[in-house]
């Protein structure tokens, strides 16, 4: 494993559900209380090259990350980011996670674990879990995520099809080659009479759009091991961990389901991880992101609107503006959602007018009422409100928070400032960079120069003359900025 994650490392992405504040808001929900997150403790097992550890080290200097991966190529890498990015809390440590011993001193009140679990042999998985029991702090949190069952299978039959077709070959980039050949043959002659050669053919189709590393490491892997949601949750409990939920909010809830298939899954799930495993079946999802915590946990599964009084909401939807009644808004999906109701209507059009900064909930429901009729939010207010949120977060259709984290809306101060260090960092030396919602965003040329001249030392009329620009170029870019979630207020 070593030796191809050395040869060609792993093109590594920032994984937004898997941030310890979208983490944290998931728990409080289920009643839990880990620890703050600017001063909290993350480990991450199999962190390649760190692009995930990285910004959450740059957004939060007081908290504590570790990171673990086999391949010291990828370790060294994320280490020459890290320092380059100024996150001197961020320990990157080349060691095998079943052999590497967690200091013992305080425990993790985060672990994360993405695209590790089903691709490291049973043994390896094991002491995965293991390492989580031990290193997980009373009521933290773990992130889990794996290839889930039964969505994986056409994918599968991908990985075996192309297997077959680099037999004997050891080079990397001769297996590579090979399987982007096989599967244009694939995609050009798979007979229709070939039993789900539709579905095979859309997988095909993709090879072409995919990095090398992500043909060797997924589609060549060596070890690939799907698994369901309920096996998943029993192996776990067998290390004393319980399922808490999905770090996707949505892939728990029934959401848009037809009422007589949430009646045949609920005559037949056991719990709340086999309704899940039920709707993995209809919706054929291939990737779960799971949430593990102490099975002596005091999880509340009751979830309760009272439980969104410390968080902080956003949402990445537009709005749509008024129609037959209702309050129309767009998610980036497309999908359309509403109310008919002017309170619920206002609050979602007050997160869509502060985002990208999310907003705490007392605020939020003040707000919203003040645009209703000028007053203030009352008891009632918050609880209808509360109850629209819960299930909008289920839909994701908004997303929760625990912190502030000085997002600006606007394009606004004398000396502006992008956060993160990282990512001025990023975009210098490539196209994407990571934004304050921990997540890649691809830039245009304009952005990329502008954003490393951000670091809060320059005045506007110094960043027009350094950019030799005017200043219209400066401020639709700073605006743009802004609105991908880059900038902040000056501190
Ligand atoms: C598919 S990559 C995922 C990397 C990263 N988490 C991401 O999502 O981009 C799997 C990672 O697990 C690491 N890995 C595999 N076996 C390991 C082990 N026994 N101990 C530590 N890391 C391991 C590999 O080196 C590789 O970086």
């Amino acid at each position: 494993v070593t030796l191809t994650y050395d040869q060609l490392p792993y093109d590594s992405f920032p994984v937004p559900h898997s941030h310890p504040d979208a983490l944290s808001a998931i728990a409080r929900l289920f009643g839990l209380r880990p620890a703050d997150v600017p001063t909290c403790r993350v480990l991450e097992l199999g962190c390649g090259t760190g692009a995930n550890l990285v910004p959450m080290a740059a957004a939060f200097p007081k908290a504590r990350f570790v990171g673990v991966d086999l391949s010291p190529v990828q370790i060294d890498q994320g280490r020459v980011e890290a320092r380059a990015s100024g996150a001197s809390n961020l320990e990157l440590v080349a060691a095998d996670l079943t052999t590497w011993a967690a200091p013992a001193a305080e425990p993790f009140d985060f672990v994360i674990a993405h695209g590790v679990f089903s691709w490291v042999p049973r043994e390896v998985q094991e002491a995965l879990l293991a390492q989580v029991k031990k290193s997980l702090a009373p009521q933290g949190v773990a992130y889990v995520s794996y290839s889930a069952l039964p969505g994986d299978h056409p994918r599968q039959a991908l990985r075996e099809m192309l297997g077959w077709s680099v037999r004997g070959v050891s080079d990397p980039k001769e297996k590579v080659a090979r399987a982007r050949h096989f599967a244009g043959v694939l995609g050009r002659h798979l007979p229709d009479r070939a039993p789900g050669s539709a579905a095979l053919r859309r997988f095909v189709a993709e090879v072409g759009a995919m990095s090398d590393s992500y043909v060797l490491h997924d589609l060549l892997a060596d070890t690939h091991e799907a698994i369901s949601l309920t096996s998943f949750a029993r192996r776990a409990q067998a290390h004393g961990l319980s399922y808490l939920g999905d770090a996707q909010l949505h892939a728990m809830f029934a959401g848009d389901l037809e009422e007589e298939v949430v009646e045949a899954l609920r005559a037949s799930a056991t719990d709340q991880a086999s309704f899940e495993e039920g709707m993995d079946l209809f919706t054929q999802r291939p990737f779960r992101t799971s949430l593990l915590c102490h099975a002596e946990a005091p999880v509340r599964r009751d979830l309760s609107w009272d439980r969104l009084e410390d968080l902080h909401l956003s949402t990445l939807a537009q709005a749509r503006g008024q129609e037959d009644g209702h309050w129309l808004f767009r998610a980036p999906g497309g999908q359309v959602f509403g109310s008919p109701d002017p309170l619920v209507g206002s609050m979602l059009t007050q997160l869509v007018h502060h985002r990208p900064a999310p907003v705490p909930f007392a605020e939020l429901c003040d707000l919203a009422r003040a645009q209703v009729d000028g007053a203030k939010a009352t008891a009632a207010d918050r609880e209808i409100l509360g109850m629209n949120l819960l299930a909008a977060l289920g839909a994701g259709q908004v997303t929760a928070g625990t912190c502030d984290r000085s997002i600006r809306a606007d394009a606004g101060g004398e000396k502006p400032v992008a956060a993160l260090a990282s990512a001025r960092r990023q975009a210098a030396s490539q196209g994407w960079a990571t934004n304050l919602w921990h997540q890649r965003v691809d830039l245009d040329p304009d952005q990329r120069r502008l954003l490393p001249l951000l670091d809060g030392t320059r005045s506007r009329a110094a960043l027009v003359a350094e950019a030799k620009e005017n200043e219209l170029w400066l401020e639709a870019h700073l605006a743009s900025l802004a609105e991908l979630a880059f900038l902040v207020s000056n501190p």
